[in-house]
């Protein structure tokens, strides 16, 4: 495993954490962390893990991009932005579409930037405690590369989400949870007992049927009906070549033998699949 300057990373079987480790700077996102993030998700990826947990050290979630690193000092200098932009949006794009459930611990501070990450994140565990902000307006511009995406999906009333966008007023983790951004929220104290609980019942199923429903749900939501009730059945045929037909010769033959309940409990995984 590699070492980085402004993350740490750990992969500990099936799951890899990274977390943003810039405390003094409320953990915002420098160029060399960008840098540094793109590589971990590719070796995050070779290591196969099935999730991959992103959080912030101390008080700091993320703090959103470095307001000085990323814009102000190089501003004048286009191939520099360029250059750090390359980096930003690779692995923004990178995760995205990261065949690991990637979620996000939000810890803190989480403003413009760090939303955007939280946004990207299937899934979102935060800190009743944790305050959020699309700041952005507040310096004088709209939420962008992706943040606008990202409140745009994660807020489903439109008046919710453009009161956050047009005001830039602070929420609590809380009220993330209301407004459906985040998964869940819980008190700080009980944060990282509530993501290892999650990470377990995670770990425990398969790493294709996890990776085949995010991707399945992503597609799905723009199609009409009878184009995604195709698009599901074929995609379960691929899982079954793929996982030589597991779901079948493995867990529905235990559960002919009465062996689980499939509504409360998941089979017991035999081989990596
Ligand atoms: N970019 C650059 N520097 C940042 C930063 C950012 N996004 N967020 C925090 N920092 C720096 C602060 O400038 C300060 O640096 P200094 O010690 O050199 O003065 C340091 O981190 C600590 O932050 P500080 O403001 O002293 O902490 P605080 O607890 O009083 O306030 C915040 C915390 C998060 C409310 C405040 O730092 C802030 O408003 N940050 C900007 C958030 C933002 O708008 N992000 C959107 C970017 S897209």
């Amino acid at each position: 495993m590699s070492s980085y300057e402004c993350i740490n990373l750990t992969i500990d079987g099936d799951v890899a954490t990274i977390q943003f480790n810039r405390p003094e700077k409320k953990n915002c996102m420098s160029p060399t962390l960008h840098n540094n993030v793109r590589n971990a998700l590719v070796e995050v990826e070779k290591a196969r893990v099935k999730v991959l947990v992103i959080t912030g050290i101390k008080d700091a979630f993320c703090a959103g991009m470095d307001l000085e690193q990323c814009f102000f000092e190089p501003f004048d200098d286009p191939q520099r932005m360029a250059a750090i932009n390359d980096d930003v949006f690779t692995w923004f794009q990178h995760l995205k579409k990261f065949p690991a459930v990637t979620i996000a611990k939000v810890n803190g501070w989480c403003f413009g930037g760090g939303m955007e990450l939280a946004g990207i994140c299937d899934i979102a565990i935060v800190a009743d405690e944790s305050t959020w902000g699309l700041s952005e307006v507040n310096f004088g511009i709209f939420p962008g590369g992706g943040t606008s995406w990202a409140y745009a999906h994660n807020i489903p009333s439109r008046k919710k989400a453009l009161y956050y966008g047009l005001t830039g007023e602070t929420f609590t983790g809380k009220q993330a949870e209301e407004i459906g951004y985040a998964t869940k929220s819980v008190p700080l104290a009980q944060l990282d007992a509530e993501t290892d609980r999650v990470v377990k019942m995670l770990s425990r199923l398969g790493r294709t049927v996890l990776r085949k429903t995010k991707e399945v749900y992503e597609k799905v939501k723009w199609m009409d009906f009878e184009a995604a009730v195709d698009y599901e059945m074929a995609k379960l045929w691929e899982l079954s070549r793929e996982t030589n037909d597991d779901w079948i010769r493995t867990a529905l033959a235990s559960f002919k033998r009465r062996e689980f309940k499939p509504g409360t409990q998941s089979y017991k995984l035999t081989k990596d699949v």
